[in-house]
């Protein structure tokens, strides 16, 4: 499967927007034998890598899944590119310029990759998945060694040997994606541990990407899932995070087998672990059953991130979201109903091809109605071999930043006055470490995900605290660290 620059295209897939739509129904298999060969083990040895990583926390944990690989391979970490051995770019690929900065940074590898002809350049991720990127690549930077896609990661071993000993540029990306690995070794850090639920995407959002760079929803087995996260509780993690493109859709797949995204965060409710997070949840997969197991609380946080991405019935429609602004608001009142601390957060892109003035303020009218805490905005960014890229767009992209930022300052009021609320409140804050800009300042996270900034001393790195909140800026919120300490019970 693996193969040089010269016949690629034999082995090479590219995402096909109508072979991608044909997805089957074909037998997920999920191995439980991976194990790296023994003659690979030392192969790193006295030599180090560097992984740079864009995107989701999709993406994240990848990365801490390489660096796994890496490390049984006898490789270790460093932050100083020269000292590096083996570099590479984990990237994304759903914005435009998402790609420009992958692009950039190779312009710069190229000079280091000059100077030590010996160093492995590898560019792995979302835009691997791309044949239009495969090929630049090769056309612009055919000093990269090697190219790896999503689904290919547990090939990294063979292919870095392969890399290490080949004149040209080892190419493996599969369009194949039935399969689940289980076993993987992965690196996980600090005091969060990113756990996936489900891989892919099956709802193909006319504007994205992502379906075709992650290849078919598949659920991996709630046993699998259950023990994972019963041990990251074992190890002491103080907060997980369940990963899927899509969240709600878990368990769709299974055939022998009724359960579904509640059942399972039902299930991890039981489990000792103070804090669980999950995301990211469609709105149309959300269901009655995991609003009630959501509203039992516990370790289950109240925050929720829910995109809605537009607010007008034309423009989710011509996105293929395939629910309406009435069913999103519906959803919205059943949730603050049985939650009534929830958190809601949300994505939203302006400017999708066509979208009038007036479709644009349906959108601001559900952000008002909602209210949310906060939301990622973006501006719609073509994708080659998408629907929506084929999609007349006549919007000037001076109006699309025009509304960027009137989307933007609406959203920031509600971001303001949720904080003000919580001025003279007592929370419970995770301290993560150390604020960006002032080592004496550490910074937190609450339930429902706010950061919080304390003056508090470091070795509150990783504890829960409470914190008696003073001060409500529009992104942060601040406070003083009161000493007594947290009952277990309220971390639970
Ligand atoms: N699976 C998640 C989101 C994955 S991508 C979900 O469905 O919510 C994260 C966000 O990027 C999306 O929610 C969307 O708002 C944005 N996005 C995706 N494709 C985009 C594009 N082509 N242009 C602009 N924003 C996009
Ligand atoms: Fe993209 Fe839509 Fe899938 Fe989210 S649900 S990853 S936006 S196709
Ligand atoms: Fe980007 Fe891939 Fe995540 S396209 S957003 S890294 S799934």
């Amino acid at each position: 499967m693996t193969t040089s620059t010269k016949d690629y295209s034999k082995y090479f897939q590219p995402p096909s927007y109508t072979d991608a739509k044909k997805r089957g129904k074909e037998e997920i298999e999920v191995h439980y034998d991976f194990s790296i060969p023994e003659e690979l083990r030392e192969i790193g040895k006295d030599k180090h890598y560097l992984i740079q990583t864009y995107g989701c926390q999709m993406n994240e944990h990848d990365t801490e899944t390489i660096k796994g690989l890496l490390e049984q391979m006898s490789y270790r970490p460093t932050e100083d590119r020269k000292q590096a051995d083996i570099i590479l770019l984990n990237t994304c690929a759903v914005r435009e310029n998402a790609e420009d900065k992958v692009f950039g940074e190779l312009g710069h590898l190229k000079k280091l990759k000059l100077e030590k002809p010996s160093l492995i350049l590898g560019v792995c991720g979302c835009m691997s998945q791309e044949e239009g990127v495969v090929n630049r690549i090769m056309k612009k930077h055919p000093f990269v060694d090697l190219i790896f896609g999503t689904h290919n990661i547990h090939r990294l071993p063979a292919l870095l040997k392969e890399a290490m000993f080949s004149k040209e540029m080892v190419i493996e990306v599969w369009s194949k994606e039935g399969d689940i690995i289980e076993n993987l070794p992965k690196k996980r850090e600090g005091i969060k541990a990113w756990v996936n639920i489900m891989y892919g995407c099956d709802k193909f959002c006319t504007y994205c990407i992502v379906p075709y760079t992650r290849g078919k929803e598949r659920s991996r087995r709630p046993d699998d899932v259950i023990a994972e996260v019963r041990d990251l509780a074992r190890q002491g993690f103080k907060e997980i995070m369940l990963l899927g493109q899509n969240v709600n859709a878990y368990g769709k797949d299974f055939e022998d087998i009724e359960y579904r995204f509640g059942d399972l965060m039902d299930d991890i409710r039981k489990i000792d672990l103070p804090r669980v997070r999950f995301t990211t949840s469609h709105p149309r997969d959300f269901d009655d059953h995991l609003i009630e197991v959501l509203a039992k609380g516990g370790n289950l946080v109240e925050h929720i991130h829910l995109p809605v991405q537009s607010g007008s019935n034309a423009i989710l429609k011509r996105m293929s979201r395939k629910y309406t602004r009435e069913h999103y608001l519906e959803l919205v009142r059943k949730i603050k109903a049985a939650i009534p601390d929830a958190v809601l957060t949300s994505d939203i892109i302006v400017g999708f091809p066509g979208e009038t003035d007036e479709q644009f303020e349906e959108t601001i009218s559900l952000v008002k109605e909602v209210g949310f805490d906060m939301a990622f905005t973006f501006i719609y960014s073509p994708r080659e071999g998408t629907p929506a890229a084929d999609m007349e767009d006549d919007i000037p992209y001076e109006v699309k930043q025009a509304r960027l930022v009137r989307l933007n300052d609406t959203l920031n009021v509600f971001s303001k006055a949720s904080n003000e609320r919580l001025k003279g409140q007592t929370l419970e804050v995770l301290i993560e470490g150390e604020s960006k800009n002032n080592p004496n300042v550490l910074a937190g996270r609450t339930r429902t995900n706010k950061l919080v900034h304390v003056e508090a001393p470091k070795e509150l790195i990783g504890q829960f605290v409470h914190v008696h909140i003073t001060e409500t800026p529009t992104f942060y919120i601040k406070g003083d660290w009161v000493k007594e300490p947290v009952a277990e019970a309220s971390q639970a």
